[in-house]
């Protein structure tokens, strides 16, 4: 390893404190934090010097990636990131963040929901795309395949993807979704260019052992390469988020508070010194 670890698990711990809870109705379950270390580092390094779209990023590796390199933790990552997520909690917990790391590395980050279009303005725009999507155990991974599409059209051509599913060999349904997933990037115009098994573990009550790769897909074939992008069909909701939760929420938007950054004051009272329990 060619960086001091205890800096780096230091500058992880600060983007895992800017987190909003997940909300496991949507598939939020986060990554462990030494999982984010090994993924952040090899996000910004072959993203490095690169300017790269997250399409949903509840776990804050964009954000991981960035502040290691802003730390001077490792010398090399991404001279810009574009979050777009449905979730408000998220976009404004990473633009809060990323203020900070302002003329270190640039980071936007935008309310999009992927069964719209991706946004002209982000449309053909980046070197390369993350996504670590629903993972599809009830809809045969068409959630992977809608993530790995929106991705494919935010970039340019000959691009690189990093795509995060879930990948356990005993368990049948997360190698087909695998298996499809690629077949699609491969009719996409990339190739599998580098493929790290079973690497990450998540906060996860009822699957603790489920883990999730990494696939590196660089794309080859320009021709292939999606110059428009169209709403997605109403069969393409169905189950997205699992048996019986399609997609049906446009965004998850956030209530104000004060207690930005705080505990929320509707979980807790105080009881003064001396006053009855
Ligand atoms: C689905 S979760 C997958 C688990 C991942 N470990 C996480 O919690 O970030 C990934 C991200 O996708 C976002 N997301 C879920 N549904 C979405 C949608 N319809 N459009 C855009 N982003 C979405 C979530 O808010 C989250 O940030």
């Amino acid at each position: 390893m060619g960086f001091d670890l205890r800096n780096a698990i230091n500058a992880i711990s600060d983007v895992v404190q800017n987190r909003p809870a997940p909300i496991r109705e949507f598939d939020q379950i986060y990554m462990k934090v030494a999982d984010m270390v090994i993924q952040a580092e090899y996000v910004a390094r072959v993203f490095d010097n690169k300017k790269i779209v997250f399409v949903g990023d509840g776990d804050g590796i964009a954000l991981s990636a960035a502040h290691l390199k802003a730390e001077g933790v490792i010398d090399y990552g991404p001279t810009a990131i574009t979050l777009l997520d449905f979730d408000e909690r998220i976009v404004n917990s990473v633009k809060r963040f990323g203020e900070k790391l302002s003329g270190k590395v640039d980071i936007e980050a935008h309310l999009y929901n992927v069964s719209d279009p991706i946004p002209t303005e982000h449309l053909n725009r980046y070197d390369g795309f993350h996504i670590n999507p629903p993972w599809g155990a009830s809809n045969g991974g068409e959630s992977v395949v809608v993530f790995l599409e929106r991705g494919t059209e935010a970039i340019k051509t000959g691009g690189l993807g990093v795509m995060v599913i879930a990948d356990d060999p005993d368990l049948p349904w997360t190698q087909f979704v695998l298996r499809d997933a690629q077949q699609r990037a491969i009719e996409l115009g990339y190739v599998v260019c580098e493929m790290q098994p079973q690497l990450h573990l998540y906060h996860l009550d009822d699957a603790p052992d489920l883990r999730s790769c990494s696939c590196l897909m660089r794309q080859i074939d320009a021709s292939l390469h999606p110059s428009a992008s169209q709403p997605l069909s109403k069969e393409r909701l169905t189950n997205f988020y699992g048996k019986s939760n399609p997609l049906q929420y446009q965004y998850v938007k956030e209530l104000p508070t004060l207690n930005v950054e705080r505990a929320p004051d509707n979980q807790y009272q105080l009881m003064p010194l001396g006053g009855e329990c």
